[in-house]
């Protein structure tokens, strides 16, 4: 009899944000595969299981994934309880579905755990709205990233079409992106939030336009998500980011 694989969230970082689904599958794992993004901290949950780092940052390489499918599902012929540990929320930019295929081809049992996404997260942070009553109806999760051989993203015109834009692995391409934007009829001084490190010890926020987005990104660091639009005027314009009291146990 096999065992089930479970793709777990492991959330934007802090432990206290994983669920309580999460925590326990990581307490009785047998065996815990996770990326490079999910903190020790997360990992230190998972006390009786054999950890295994297999980080690609973004994801993006066919053959490592190759590999990680076949680890997985080996490793869930042998063990009874086999996580999948991957930053964020499993279903969102993180090459969750050719697991899940693999998986699933195999005829082995797969289930998902979701975790708090970076955009999520970062609102959170911002203590700001993705949404709001007559400035932003919709809200775009997009990225400009694509692997080798793959199609380019079309991520410019989600991005021109939500009132709302969150942008995953975009960092390294801020000037990019500001010319697409700019390009496709998007205002310079549209408000953009940068924020490195959600929920982590060393979190860091900046306020600006889309003019500036080059110059807020980090250079080297954590991970970082770009926010845009004009649910942000008002913070960009005060750049006051809500001071945190933590959880009551912290
Ligand atoms: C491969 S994608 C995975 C996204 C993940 N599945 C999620 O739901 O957040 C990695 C990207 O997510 C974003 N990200 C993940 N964790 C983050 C954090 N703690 N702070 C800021 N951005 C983060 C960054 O854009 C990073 O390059």
């Amino acid at each position: 009899m096999s065992g089930t694989v479970y793709l777990v969230g492991a959330g934007p970082g802090a432990a206290d944000l994983l669920t309580l689904r999460a925590a326990k599958l990581l307490a009785e794992a047998d065996i815990v595969f996770h990326d490079a993004l999910v903190p020790p901290e997360i990992l230190t949950l998972a006390a009786r299981a054999e950890r295994v780092a297999v980080g690609k940052r973004c994801g993006r390489h066919s053959t490592a994934q190759r590999f990680i499918n076949k680890r997985l599902a080996d490793a869930a012929r042998e063990h009874r309880i086999v996580v999948r540990l991957k930053g964020g929320d499993p279903l969102l930019f993180g090459r969750a579905k050719e697991e899940i295929a693999y998986l699933r081809t195999q005829g082995l049992r797969v289930e998902v755990v979701p975790g708090v996404t970076a955009a999520l997260a970062a609102s959170a942070s911002l203590g700001t709205s993705l949404t709001e009553r007559g400035v932003a109806r919709s809200v775009a999760f997009v990225t400009p990233r694509a692997g080798t051989g793959e199609a380019p993203s079309r991520w410019l015109a989600a991005a021109m079409a939500a009132d709302t834009v969150a942008i995953y692995m975009g960092a390294h391409d801020a000037p990019a992106i500001v010319s697409a934007l700019a390009g496709a009829g998007k205002r310079l001084d549209t408000p953009v939030v940068v924020l490195e490190g959600v929920s982590l010890p060393g979190e860091r926020i900046a306020f600006g336009t889309l003019a500036e987005l080059p110059d807020l990104v980090p250079g080297a660091g954590g991970p970082v998500v770009i926010l845009l639009g004009e649910v942000y005027r008002q913070q960009v314009a005060l750049s006051v980011v809500p001071a945190k009291a933590g959880t009551p146990s912290s």
